[in-house]
């Protein structure tokens, strides 16, 4: 049985996304443009990602003042309550920024330092993929389970890059060697979405190195619990230096793979 305190953080999370993920969607600036840059100049926020995370942290801290706050854009309260929210007001904002639909809200709320409640909302779908510990993923009504995992080479891989140059120069080293050996590769622009492609089947795995919590948190959550497997290096949990997600089969051979092409560093 959920408790009641997932429920009540499941069901905040959903409607914060869904307002942020309407805002958004409905409100999305024609002329719309870069307001800054972060770790190089392609890194960028809009005013919209600013928009997004007031909104959502707003909406939370009214219901529940005590609980902490990690957001992509600046939110960072440590709270009292044991609870700690972690959002990415807009996964995929260089998709946003030219009017590419692969863009989403993700929240997820960690109790006692562990993620029980994630939510990926993506407006331009009109999906809303959700996860609470323990008690399965879904899409709407639908329970999701991964895909049943094809040999290696007929694996449809997901991955993103990041915004550093080294790094990227490092990445496209890592997928020269690895495209190869799968069916071919997708790199969608929101690593939130790439997770819950795996959870429901659209992908055989995922993988990246550098991902922040934010882009993580919720979309971890909700692989799992479609039964997907999810981690880092080999015996290592899923972190910034690398992660990976796919169905169990697919998941040992690529985590082995990426561990031979060094994808865990630049
Ligand atoms: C980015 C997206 C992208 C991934 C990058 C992330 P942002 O998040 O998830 O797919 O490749 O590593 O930083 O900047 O759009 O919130
Ligand atoms: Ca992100």
């Amino acid at each position: 049985m959920t408790d009641q305190l997932e429920n009540e953080l499941l069901d905040l999370a959903l409607e914060a996304a869904r307002r942020a993920g309407a805002m958004l969607r409905d409100g999305r600036p024609a002329d719309l443009g870069v307001a800054a840059t972060k770790t190089s100049a392609i890194d960028v926020v809009t005013e919209m990602d600013l928009a997004s995370e007031k909104l959502i942290t707003g909406y939370l801290a009214e219901a529940r003042p005590d609980d902490g706050f990690l957001g992509e854009e600046g939110a960072s309260i440590a709270g009292s309550s044991g609870v700690r929210w972690i959002i990415d007001p807009i996964d995929g904002t260089v998709n946003y920024l030219y009017g590419l639909p692969s863009w989403a809200v993700s929240i997820a709320a960690e109790i006692d330092g562990e993620t029980a409640v994630g939510v990926v909302e993506v407006p331009e779908r009109g999906e809303t993929f959700r996860a609470v510990r323990g008690e399965g993923a879904y899409l709407g009504e639908q329970r999701l389970r991964h895909r049943s995992a094809p040999p290696l080479a007929q694996a449809l891989v997901g991955t993103g890059f990041g915004y550093v140059t080294e790094r990227r120069a490092a990445q496209a080293e890592t997928l020269r060697g690895l495209l190869p050996q799968v069916r071919d590769i997708r790199r969608g622009g929101s690593a939130a979405i790439d997770l819950c492609d795996v959870a429901c089947g659209r992908l055989d795995g995922y993988y990246e190195r550098g991902l922040n919590p934010w882009d993580y948190a919720a979309g971890e959550l909700i692989a799992r619990e479609a039964g997907a497997l999810t981690g880092g290096r080999p015996a290592e949990p899923l972190s910034h230096e690398l992660a990976v997600a796919a169905s169990p089969g697919v998941f040992e051979q690529l985590q082995a793979l990426l561990e031979d092409l060094g994808a865990w560093h630049d």
